[in-house]
């Protein structure tokens, strides 16, 4: 699969910064940030310069060993200290992708586990850690996409209750994918997740058409998901996001793909706000619904849905940030969840690493 040279994420050569493509920029600008600081590295999650649940979590490995790399000290306790603290502050930018809190541990706990070495090897097997955080994910991702594969195999023809209705024969013939937010190279180490099955079938000759939500307030849907999509000559189509009954019921969509942030124990899966309203129209029109992750995706730790905090963003998101003038009265009050939970009864399969799998994720 390739989509291009585009790497969102790596190591700059000399290890001393994390270089990053800018994603607020995106679609109309493709500009690599070299970025050294604990401020920038923050200011890069929450703003959302890199995201995606795998992204940030490859991101905050490789930024924790660069600014472990920056501690002046020979001192274990005094190295261990800070190097938490740093974990801390990362941490703290987006709390609902889980994968976040579980990379940033990983490189805690081998700093933990190597306390009678040398700083200077502590901080060597931390690059070594966020390496192989990076290729796990690459070696899912492409895993996850073979797998997803085998549903657009299986299923044409399934466009729900309305049947096909169509009156392009071209269309009518492809597998008409809906999509949601981004899950594609873009949120990931390469590949992504829910688009690798679109990308890796266009490149087998299958003919799928994907209908990409845009994914209001940030535009992930429009401006990263078209982007991967158009790049890699796949078919699509760009609607807003009220369109999704209409296009559902005129029998355009075979399935929806959905990423992930967080996959509770019973199943419940926290994705972008707005993946369980197309969860429940799915059902109402007898569309598989089918979420893509990794496994890092899943948090046993947490029972159900209602256990994932939700982030709450700015007003100014919702009001300002895509219109050139405010589209809104300055004094209204927003509500702007970033993620919603969409209960395990509406999805119809979790496709890891692992495999198609059906049941709560203590079975994944
Ligand atoms: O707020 P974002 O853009 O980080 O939200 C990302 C999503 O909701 C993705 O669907 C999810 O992280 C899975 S990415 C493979």
């Amino acid at each position: 699969m390739n989509i291009g040279e585009l790497i969102n994420v790596r190591l700059s050569d000399d290890g001393n910064a994390v270089v990053i493509i800018d994603q607020t920029l995106l679609p109309n600008e493709e500009k690599y940030l070299t970025l050294t600081t604990p401020e920038q590295m923050y200011e890069a999650i929450y703003m959302l310069r890199v995201r995606g649940a795998p992204a940030i979590g490859i991101f905050a490995a490789y930024a924790l060993y660069v600014l472990a790399g920056q501690i002046d000290t020979g001192d274990f306790a005094v190295f261990a200290a800070k190097v938490n603290e740093y974990s801390a502050y990362l941490n703290s930018t987006r709390p609902t992708a889980v994968n976040l809190q579980t990379q940033l541990r990983r490189l805690t706990d081998t700093v933990n586990a190597l306390s009678d070495l040398p700083i200077h090897q502590i901080i060597e097997a931390m690059r070594i850690e966020a390496e192989k955080i990076y290729d796990e994910d690459v070696q899912m991702c492409s895993a996850i996409s073979r797998h997803g594969l085998s549903l657009i195999r299986g299923g044409v023809g399934n466009a729900g209750k309305g049947g096909l209705r169509c009156d392009d024969s071209t269309l009518c013939e492809s597998f008409g994918v809906m999509t949601v937010c981004n899950a594609g190279p873009l949120a990931t180490s390469k590949y992504g997740t829910a688009l690798g099955p679109i990308i890796l079938g266009h490149e087998q000759g299958m003919k799928i058409h994907a209908y990409i939500c845009e994914t209001r307030p940030l535009l992930q849907g429009a401006r990263l998901t078209a982007y991967e999509l158009d790049r890699a000559g796949v078919e699509c189509t760009l609607i807003c996001d009220n369109m999704a009954s209409a296009v559902m019921s005129q029998g355009k969509i075979n399935a929806v793909f959905a990423g992930c942030d967080r996959i509770a124990a019973n199943g419940d899966v926290a994705n972008k706000i707005g993946t369980s309203s197309l969860a429940i129209l799915a059902k109402h029109y007898g569309i598989p619904f089918y979420v893509f992750g990794p496994s890092t995706t899943i948090d046993l730790s947490c029972p159900s849905g209602a256990d994932i905090e939700i982030e709450l963003r700015r007003p100014e998101e919702i009001k300002k940030l895509h219109f050139s003038k405010p589209m809104a009265p300055a004094r209204v009050k927003c509500y702007n969840p970033a993620f919603d939970v969409t209960p395990r009864e509406l999805i119809t399969a979790i496709i890891t690493e692992k495999g198609v799998l059906t049941g709560t994720a203590t079975a994944l």
